[in-house]
Formats: C-alpha cells, sequence, structure tokens
C-alpha cells in the first residue's frame, strides 16, 4: 500500500521518509509539493492508504485540497500534520468533525505517535479495500456493460464489479459512492473495457441513461459539438439495449430523438467540411462512427434533394443500428468478402461477422415506421464492384438509398481508420472516384466529392 505526503519542505520529506523506512516498511511514501500533483498522483498512482497533508501548504489550502480528495476520490484517510497554530487556523473544524477517517496530528513529529496516526488511517483504508475485495460471483446473473457508459455518471445506485476471471469479480465502484471521471480512464488505460453489474440493476442503469441522454437532447440551447457527443452516448446505449433487451418504447423514443438530431447538425454546419473537421472524433469506435455516418446520410440527401421525413428515418435508423451486433469494435474495419483480417477469426467470428448486417436487419423490422431499413442494413457491406457481402450485389442491383448509406458507411470507416484530416479526406475522396462513379453511386459520390473538392 501506499500514503502520499503533500509538502513544500523538502527537508520534512526526508524525515518523513526516514520514518517510514524505520518503522512502515511495507508502505510506500510518495511526496509531492503542490496540491495538484498531489490530485494527478491520486489519479494516476493510487489507491493510497492515507494522505498527510502539510497545513503549511502555500499554494493550497488544506481544506481545500482535502475536499477535492474526496470529490475526485471518495473519502479516504487524511492526516493534517502541523503546529497547533496551524492547524487551528487552516483546516476546517466541520470538516474534520464530518469524517471519522479525517485525522490531526500536532507537530513536533515523536515517532510512536505519528506511525500509531498512520497505522490507523491505513487499517481504516485496508478493510475498505477488504470491503472491495474480490468477491465469486455467480457469471449467470451479471452482464458487462460498455466502459464508456459510465461517463454519463459520477455515481450509481449499485455496485459494479471488474471481471478478474469467468467467477471472480473485484468491486469496482460502490453504490452510490462518488466515482471521478479519471477513475473510468484508469480502467481504459489498464484495458479494462467492461464493467459488469447484476441483471436487474443492468437495465436500470440503461433506462436512466435513456432518460438522462433524452433530456440533454431535449435542451434548445445544446452547442453542436455537444449535441454530438450526446448522440454518441446515445448510440451506446441504444447498441447495449438492444443486444440485452431487445426493441421497447423506450428505445424507439430515443432512437427518434437522436434521428431528429441529424438535420440540426448538418443546418448548423452546413458544409461537409466543416462538419467533418468539428466532428469529436476520440475513440473512432462503433458508436462515433454510427453518429457521423447518420450525419453525412443526411448531409447527402439533402443535397440530393430527398428532404422527406421517411428518407430521414431510414438512413438515421440503419446508421444507428447497422454494426449493433459486431462482436468486436475492430471488426468494422473489414470492408469487402475477402479481406486479410478475416484469416485471423476462428469459424464462429466469421459467422457473426458475417451475420452482424442480417441480426441488425431483423431489429429493424420491429420498427413499425421505417420501411425497407432493413434492406439498407442487410446491404451496407456490398460494393459496387461485387466485392462486397453477404451476397456480393453488383451495382446494377444497388437502390440509390442502399447505394448512399454504403458510400457513408465506406467514407467513415477509411476516416475513422486514418484519422480525419485535409489530406485524409482528400485521399479517400479521390480513392473512392473509380469504385464508386458508377450507377447508383455515382450521385451521392458526387456530393461527397463537391463538398469537400474546395478544402
Ligand atoms: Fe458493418
Amino acid at each position: 500500500m501506499k500514503a502520499l505526503f503533500v509538502c513544500d519542505e523538502k527537508e520534512e520529506w526526508n524525515l518523513l521518509r526516514n520514518l517510514f523506512h524505520a518503522h512502515l516498511k511495507n508502505l510506500e511514501l510518495i511526496c509531492v509539493m503542490r496540491g495538484n500533483d498531489a490530485l494527478d498522483t491520486l489519479s494516476y498512482e493510487g489507491p493510497f492508504g492515507a494522505i498527510i497533508i502539510e497545513c503549511s501548504l502555500k499554494d493550497t489550502n488544506p481544506s481545500d485540497l482535502a475536499e477535492m480528495i474526496f470529490d475526485q476520490t471518495g473519502p479516504r484517510p487524511i492526516i493534517f500534520v502541523g503546529t497547533p497554530t496551524m492547524i487551528k487556523d487552516r483546516v476546517k473544524e466541520e470538516f474534520y468533525n464530518e469524517y471519522d477517517m479525517v485525522s490531526i496530528y500536532n507537530k513536533p513529529y515523536q515517532a510512536n505517535q505519528f506511525i500509531g496516526v498512520v497505522a490507523e488511517a491505513i487499517s481504516w483504508a485496508k478493510k475498505e479495500e477488504y470491503e472491495n475485495s474480490i468477491v465469486e460471483l455467480d457469471p449467470e446473473n451479471f452482464v458487462p456493460l460498455k466502459l464508456r457508459n459510465f461517463y454519463l455518471y459520477d455515481s450509481v445506485p449499485f455496485d459494479v464489479y471488474v471481471e478478474l476471471t469467468k467467477t471472480k469479480f473485484i468491486k469496482a465502484i460502490s453504490a452510490d459512492k462518488k466515482y471521478t471521471q479519471s477513475a473510468i480512464q484508469d480502467f481504459q488505460k489498464r484495458n479494462i473495457r467492461y464493467l459488469y453489474l447484476e441483471k436487474n440493476e443492468h437495465l436500470s442503469f440503461l433506462e436512466n441513461s435513456i432518460l438522462k441522454i433524452s433530456k440533454s437532447l431535449d435542451l434548445k440551447t445544446l452547442e453542436d459539438k455537444k449535441r454530438i457527443q450526446t448522440c454518441i452516448a446515445a448510440v451506446l446505449v441504444i447498441h447495449q439495449y438492444i443486444r440485452d433487451v431487445g426493441i421497447s418504447d423506450t428505445i424507439r423514443g430515443l432512437i427518434k430523438k437522436v434521428i431528429e438530431q441529424f438535420p440540426l447538425i448538418v443546418q448548423s454546419y452546413k458544409d461537409l467540411d466543416k462538419i467533418l473537421f468539428n466532428f469529436p472524433s476520440e475513440h473512432n469506435d462503433l458508436a462515433e462512427q454510427a453518429v457521423l455516418k447518420g450525419i453525412i446520410c443526411e448531409y447527402i440527401s439533402q443535397h440530393l434533394g430527398w428532404k422527406s421525413d421517411m428518407t430521414r428515418s431510414k438512413f438515421g435508423l440503419a446508421a444507428l443500428i447497422h454494426d449493433a451486433f459486431l462482436e468486436r469494435e475492430e471488426w468494422s474495419t473489414i470492408t469487402y468478402r475477402d479481406h486479410p483480417d478475416l484469416d485471423y477469426l476462428s469459424a464462429e467470428q466469421v459467422d457473426n461477422f458475417i451475420e452482424h448486417p442480417k441480426r441488425a436487419a431483423e431489429i429493424a423490422r420491429q420498427f413499425t415506421h421505417y420501411p425497407e431499413t432493413d434492406f439498407i442494413i442487410e446491404e451496407h457491406h456490398e460494393l459496387p464492384d461485387g466485392n462486397g457481402f453477404p451476397q456480393g450485389l453488383l451495382a446494377n442491383k444497388i437502390t440509390k438509398i442502399s447505394a448512399t448509406f454504403i458510400l457513408a458507411n465506406n467514407f467513415v470507416i477509411q476516416l475513422m481508420l486514418s484519422g480525419i484530416s485535409r489530406s485524409s479526406v482528400i485521399n479517400i475522396t479521390k480513392g473512392f472516384k473509380p469504385i464508386y462513379s458508377i450507377g447508383n453511386f455515382k450521385e451521392p459520390y458526387q456530393v461527397i466529392y463537391n463538398g469537400v473538392k474546395q478544402i
């Protein structure tokens, strides 16, 4: 376990290091000069069993720092050290009284006494850690949720776990305890992609997320980037809901609301280059791809004179759900039948991959006001030269509406692969010319070409 010492006097560091070395050999002491360094260290090098704050700290008030630490990590043992006057002047009494894991230590240091205070803090932290220790759970009762969903909140009303083995889990977030965005980033850095929660809690998590996202999208004053980010958050929930729960009026409502955002975004940015260069791509994942595909389809359909709500609904639904059943995010870049990446997949994985348009199309059939969207989804990996899948259709067998979606799909995949930049947009558009200047692909391709030719 580690302890953190926040103090801007380096001589004091040595004093404490010696004390720890002599009496607390199993405890690693990390020393930092400033309050901000302490917050960073807590984010990136935690967990810490005790945080010792020297009250003479110049850059931050010790009580304010303690409050910031609690905001960031939840309650942790904090020991304020200083002369009695300094402690009286700089530590808020109500803060000290409110939490039983906060203590004070009056200087000068008396080795045994001080070690006793630190040991007490550590035992509090160990007890807390024990509560959060590894538990054996029945995996049948737990459902994985993509880590990114948890960015929507700063606390959740149930315990959330990380999977260690098929049956062993460790508590990652305790029910109703505040957690920070950096805690979620930490999981991400540790390559944790899913957190687990109990089945019934999983549904309420998704329903709460739907409510929260819907409320955000209702805000008239939402700025464009935030609107797009909220749509991306919505797609994460939509995919999860469709896979785990199926179709309900709640999810139908959210899908409709997201689709209504696409024309607002196109209206606001107007030009394709502005849409592309302002798009907040951070993870290049399925959710970001879905939203950008929806916006591009809206842009193309406006330029082709398709202004009906029906067309918008078809493209919107197709964009939101066409890849909902892709088992792995990284498979989204497999864009033709004999793609070399398919060689690395097991037979079962290839089946899952080939089937994903069909499974999403079946879901689309459960939406009554979106006719023919199932065809668009089923054909989203077809290509004009017949090298697509599952059917290997040729350009003359592909309708203009399907051609538009196929083009938007592949355009976005290539952008996500190379990153959205002036050169990538130019290269991709040029590279598409010989492939897509044919049949029903010709006109939608021309819209993209015209939209970026002046950049
Ligand atoms: Fe796909």
